[in-house]
């Protein structure tokens, strides 16, 4: 199973006969790697509703006759933008796909698109919990700190935890260490930081926090491919 990192909260997962992009961010990140022409995918996972996370999501999906994941009022959402093959699901569920199974977990957030005339609503934000040739990922999504990570970790073995530490809008480097804490995943990928000035502008300070305390880190730089 191999892992890319595509920067801000955008990973390309390759296992189970699949490709995966979650959160494709891409045409309008100047920090993205490639652009959304440029990948092939079977599936498109998106954790909300805000253009920096639901990005080219529905273009991506339609091009490469891929399946989008999405809470359930996103997905309907993206329905209405023209998505061809939309799977919606809700917190708490899983469902059993070709690659393996996702669940969806909770996030704390905010889940709404900055529509023409106002805000349009698409539901709860969420993460995902990614099984795939027997390797577990966590997808955080935007989220502050919660208890419920605690849970997340007492129940599932995860072997990594994808977390943003950008601050401001998430979870910064402290509070990510107390989440990387909770989960007990045996390898933390930070993300969600450097792409707009008011985050965190690189995960050096997280990284040496947590090895300080025998959190194993594994930061990727852009474009960077971790192999489980
Ligand atoms: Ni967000
Ligand atoms: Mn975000």
């Amino acid at each position: 199973m191999k892992l890319t990192y595509l920067s801000h909260a955008c990973f390309l997962i390759e296992g189970g006969r699949s490709r995966i992009i979650i959160d494709p961010f891409l045409k309008d990140n100047p920090s993205a790697p490639v652009g959304p022409e440029e990948v092939t995918v079977d599936y498109v996972l998106v954790t909300h509703g805000h253009p920096d996370h639901l990005g080219d999501a529905v273009a991506i999906t339609n091009r490469c006759g891929a399946i989008l994941v999405a809470p359930f009022e996103l997905g309907v959402f993206c329905e209405g933008q023209g998505a061809q093959h939309v799977h919606t699901m809700h917190i708490g569920g899983s469902h059993a796909f070709r690659f393996g199974t996702l669940k969806m977990t909770p996030a704390f957030h905010g889940s709404g698109y900055p529509g023409e005339h106002g805000m349009i609503y698409t539901g709860n934000p969420c993460g995902y919990l990614i099984r795939v040739e027997d390797k577990t990922i966590y997808h955080a999504g935007d989220t502050g700190l919660m208890a419920d990570m605690k849970l997340l970790g007492e129940l599932n073995r995860i072997d990594l935890a994808l977390l943003p530490i950008g601050d401001n809008y998430t979870m910064g480097e402290e509070d990510a260490l107390h989440a990387a804490r909770f989960l007990k995943a045996h390898t933390v990928v930070p993300m969600h930081f450097g792409t707009f000035p008011v985050l965190a502008p690189d995960a050096e300070a997280f990284v040496q926090k947590a090895e300080a305390e025998d959190i194993r880190v594994h930061p990727l730089g852009i474009g960077e491919t971790l192999v489980l």
